[in-house]
Formats: structure tokens, sequence, C-alpha cells
């Protein structure tokens, strides 16, 4: 990629780093220096700046607070042992973006701006990195409409930022999961493939029921029948069964095709399981449960890596977990934290050095 060197680049005098321990560091609360900015006006992107984190100044008629045009990506930066920063796979989260973008009626952003925009950034607060075990430091690309117009249709203006969060485990102990009949996340022609902001503020209320119940989070079910999986919360969801690895299909776009995801399907067939994509109901994760084959359930997805899964109910029927005992969702973790902390050559070409 070349270096083009952003129109704009201001930093801080000071760092607030030197007021923040980036040991045990929880998700999403603390920001580093600097954020990345541009603007689209007629038809093109312009005003790209990196600049000290900062409050936006927002009319409150903006588009995106009220009709929900807004997409977004989380990403993670590593160092390796010599304290060399690297971003694991941001090509597959821009594409994505991309991806995001078109569903909802938004402009592509450029690679250029995207890709070198973000190297850029992580360059300037490298620093930010944090280095203790299962921390990184969490990218979030995201884009919203910006036109100070609420008339319903797609914006004409929109903002796409970057900032930066150091961070610790989302998910900090395995969990316990509520299998869905009630709210739906998403259904065919929907945007249940789309990082869009809606996704997840439509998912609040179905996850506050199920803390109630003392469950950490849902596992989303098919819209018309309630029966097909898709996935958990805010990640990918995988279910290992005798010797093959199965995680729902991504055919009707209903579910987020996670990187985080695809890097477990490459992991785990190097593992030695045949890995199968294909729609799978509650009916057959029960069967298999009471034959004894439903060894492991967890989670994927960049902000909760492996996240694994020590209990899942489904009306009555509750399926319970030794998770102490489990082997490959631990290997699993083990080995996709070697290649992003550089403990290990890079076989998969996944680190993007900064
Ligand atoms: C991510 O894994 O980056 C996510 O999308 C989860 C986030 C909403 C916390």
């Amino acid at each position: 990629m070349v270096a083009t060197p952003l129109m704009n680049i201001t930093k801080v005098e000071t760092s607030k780093l030197k007021d923040l321990n980036l040991e045990n560091i929880p998700f999403g609360k603390f920001y580093s220096d600097h954020m990345l900015e541009a603007d689209y006006i007629d038809g093109e992107w312009t005003n790209v700046e990196i600049k000290p984190y900062q409050p936006l100044l927002l009319e409150p008629s903006v588009a995106a607070i009220h009709y929900g045009q807004a997409i977004f990506e989380g990403i993670k930066a590593y160092k390796d042992p010599n304290g060399n920063p690297f971003i694991f796979r941001p090509k597959d989260n821009f594409k994505r973006f991309n991806l995001s973008a078109q569903r909802m009626q938004m402009p592509e952003v450029p690679e250029e701006i995207f890709m070198e925009g973000m190297r850029q950034l992580v360059e300037i607060d490298k620093n930010w990195i944090p280095t203790q075990a299962d921390h990184s430091l969490y990218i979030r690309p995201f884009m919203f409409s910006s036109d100070p117009v609420i008339g319903v249709k797609p914006s004409e203006t929109y903002k796409f930022m970057i900032i930066l969060s150091p961070t610790g485990p989302y998910y900090t102990a395995p969990m316990r999961i509520y299998v869905e009949e009630k709210y739906t996340r998403a259904a065919p022609g929907g945007i249940g493939f789309a990082k869009a902001a809606g996704n997840y503020g439509a998912s609040m209320l179905a996850t506050a029921e199920a803390k109630k119940l003392g469950y950490d989070q849902v596992l989303w079910t098919d819209a018309f029948e309630h029966k097909y999986l898709q996935e958990i919360g805010t990640m990918n969801v995988f279910f290992i069964i005798g010797n093959k690895a199965v995680t729902p299909s991504l055919e009707e776009g209903t579910i987020l095709e996670g990187v985080t995801r695809d890097s477990a399907m490459q992991v785990l067939k190097e593992m030695g399981f045949e890995v199968v994509e294909q729609k799978i109901t509650i009916d057959d994760l029960i069967q298999a449960h009471k034959a004894g084959a439903l060894y492991e359930v967890f989670g994927t997805g960049t902000a909760a890596t492996i996240s694994l899964i020590k209990e899942l109910r489904y009306k009555d029927y509750v399926m319970q977990f030794d998770t102490a005992l489990w082997q490959t969702a631990p290997e699993l973790k083990k080995r996709l934290n070697a290649i992003r902390y550089g403990q290990v050559p890079d076989q998969y070409g996944w680190m993007m050095p900064v």
C-alpha cells in the first residue's frame, strides 16, 4: 500500500496515556489520543484528518440519529514480542464495511482512507496497544449519515471516523445463554449480514429479558419458526458435535460473516476437525446433546474472541457443560492468540504490519 500522507494530521501536545493503566482494562471505556475523521460531500470524500480525540458538534436534526443510517466495524491491533504493532485481518473488515454501506444505501469508503488512515492512526497511537494477555487495541471504524434533514431519504453527506480503544476481554467468564424464541434479530431480505447500528439497538430488549432470567446473552433463532440457530449476542456460534465443528451457514443473509468466524474455521481445520457450515436447528442440537455428542459450544467475535458457553437453555431443556474439561475451544483460542501476538509464524498472512 502506498503510504500517502493524509491531508491533515494534528497531534496532541500531551498524551492522556500517562493517566491510564493499560492492564486489566475494561472493554470500550477509554479512547486513545487521536481519531480519524473524513466527510463525504458532493459525491466525494474530503477533509480527511487525524486529530486529537474530541466531541463532535452535530445538529439535532442529523439524519443518522433519526433513521439509523449508521454502520461500524471492530478490528484489533496487537504487539509482537519485539513490540512491533500489527493489525489482525483489517482488509476483511474493510470489505465487510463496504458491503454494509451498500445495504444501507451509503457511499463506499475508499481503501486508501479506510486502510491507510487506520494504519497511520494506529501508528500514531501505537503506545496505546496493551501487551497483557487477552488485551489489544480495539479499532472502531464507523460511518453515519450527516445531513441535517429529517425527511426520510438517503443522506447526501456522511461522516467516516475511526476511534481506538485499549481493551481487555469482552466476556470474562463462561456464559449462560438463553435460546430466544420471542424476539428476532434478522430475517431474509433484512440487514442481519450488515454491521448496522440498528441490529445492536434491536437486540437490547431480548438481552435485558434474558439477563433478568440469569442469562448473559441470547442465541438468536430464525424469524419464522424460531428453530434455526443464527448467532449469539454479538458473536457467531460454533458447536463441536462428534468430530465436526458446525456453524450456521450464511446463505440467507441473516448472519454476520465474522472475521473471527472465518479464522476459527481455518484453525479448526488445521486442528483436524471437519468444519461444516449448515442450517442447524435447536432440535438437532438437543438430539446431539441427548446422544452425548455435543461436546462444546462457543462464540467467536472480534471483541469477544472465543467465548465459552457453559449453559444453553431452550424452553425447559437445559444443556450444561463443564468447560474446565474442554480441549477444543481453549486450543483454538491459544492458536489464534499465538498468531495475533506474533508468537508463531503467521502462516495465513493475517497480520498487517503497522
Ligand atoms: C465486535 O466483535 O467487534 C463486535 O461487533 C461486538 C461489539 C458490538 C462490541
